[in-house]
């Protein structure tokens, strides 16, 4: 893969102005920052579907700009094969399911799970030489179809982000539809890197008055940037305040971790006012929840939003399931609606400006393309 240094492509992520205690920071960040040619990480996993969602019948799905039908065999596993027929490239999911593969509804090459070309009529049967398609690694976790978009021989299920209290009886889950939002992945990423931004876009459900200014902790590790912050002795956010079991103001912790390329946590945690802060131990009416965000990239300038909901109460509560699952499309339709004007604000001219906020960001952001400048298949 070429890699290119380009100052000029650092534009909306280069600091114009240094204040203060960030010098350090953006120095780092604006210093000579590696460009990779691509906007994608290829050799990783990601989100294709909700399993319930992927049936006999061929799906069609774009994953990094890939067309990928998928099916599920005979045996239950789910196969990805590239979306184009080898001989005149109809795509396969207009093609009908058989036996264990899938036949071109033009000619009627027949390929099996694995993209292996098992069956050519319009041939006297002989099977032409070339003629298997791309498949792609699949894994079924979480209730979610993962697919390996680089190297096969890469692919390692161990690689999908671990999700702590998944299948625990003790805890809630609610699952929603899918969103998509005509942005870039890395502008939602950024978004679920900054706590900030509850106080101004979801003012009606996650905000709190504390939430616009008290400073933040951002943490680099191997697998990501986390970012956090505790806020003292505020209400509970209207969005939680159905949940949460004492009475009285809280103390919150807000925890938004991102991992490369692009899954995000948002871990909520509410203690009753002066119980909460580092290294106190957990009151017995601490409530916590943890949203679990996946990004896919269908293009460069559109991504498919997959998440969940975990909480430590009321688990198996159906009418709290739907609740959430309305309220977080809601404040995640808050998100849409600015991120997509932030994409065609940044498309029509740059932006020149960085904040302390965007700390965490930066620092995931400038990890990924040196990730994705090594990315190799
Ligand atoms: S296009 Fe598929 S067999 Fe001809
Ligand atoms: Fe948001």
């Amino acid at each position: 893969m070429t890699v290119s240094v380009h100052p000029a492509r650092i534009g909306p992520y280069a600091a114009s102005t240094t204040p203060r205690w960030e010098t350090l920071t953006w120095v780092a960040l604006a210093t000579v920052v590696a460009v990779a040619e691509h906007a994608f990480l290829r050799n990783a996993w990601y989100v294709a579907a909700w399993d319930h969602l992927i049936g006999d019948d061929l799906t069609a799905l774009t994953i990094l700009g890939d067309h990928i039908c998928l099916f599920r065999r005979s045996d239950g596993t789910v196969a990805a094969l590239a979306d184009a027929c080898p001989h005149r490239k109809l795509p396969l999911s207009m093609g009908r399911r058989c036996d264990d593969g899938v036949e071109c509804g033009y000619h009627g090459l027949v390929f099996d799970g694995n993209g292996a070309c098992v069956g050519a009529p319009g041939n006297q049967g002989r099977i032409p030489r070339g003629a298997d398609v791309r498949s792609y690694p699949v894994v079924e976790r979480y209730g979610l179809s993962w697919v390996w978009m680089g190297n096969p021989e890469r692919a390692d299920p161990a690689d999908i982000v671990e999700i702590e209290h998944y299948g625990d009886p003790d805890w809630g889950l609610n699952t929603g539809p899918a969103m998509d939002f005509s942005c870039d992945y890395r502008y939602i990423v950024d978004n679920l890197l900054d706590p900030s931004h509850v106080a101004w876009v979801h003012d009606t459900s996650f905000a709190q008055e504390a939430a616009r200014d008290t400073p933040l902790e951002v943490e680099k590790r191997d697998t990501g940037v986390c970012v956090s912050r505790w806020l003292y002795g505020g209400e509970v956010a209207p969005f939680y305040a159905k949940l949460v079991e004492f009475d009285g103001p809280c103390d919150r912790h807000q925890h938004y971790e991102a991992f490369y390329p692009s899954t995000a946590l948002a871990r909520a945690l509410f203690t009753p006012a002066g119980t909460g802060g580092p290294d106190r131990p957990l009151h017995d009416d601490l409530f916590q929840m943890d949203s679990w965000n996946f990004l896919t990239p269908i293009t460069e300038k559109t991504t498919r939003y997959h998440f969940f909901q975990l909480r430590n109460v009321r688990p198996g509560d159906e009418a709290i399931d739907r609740l959430m699952n309305e309220d977080v499309t809601g404040a995640f339709s808050e998100d849409r609606q600015v991120l997509e004007a932030v994409q065609r604000g940044m498309d029509a001219a740059e932006s020149h400006i960085n904040m302390h906020i965007d700390t965490g960001p930066l620092r995931f952001r400038h990890h990924l393309e040196t990730l994705i400048a090594a990315d190799e298949d």
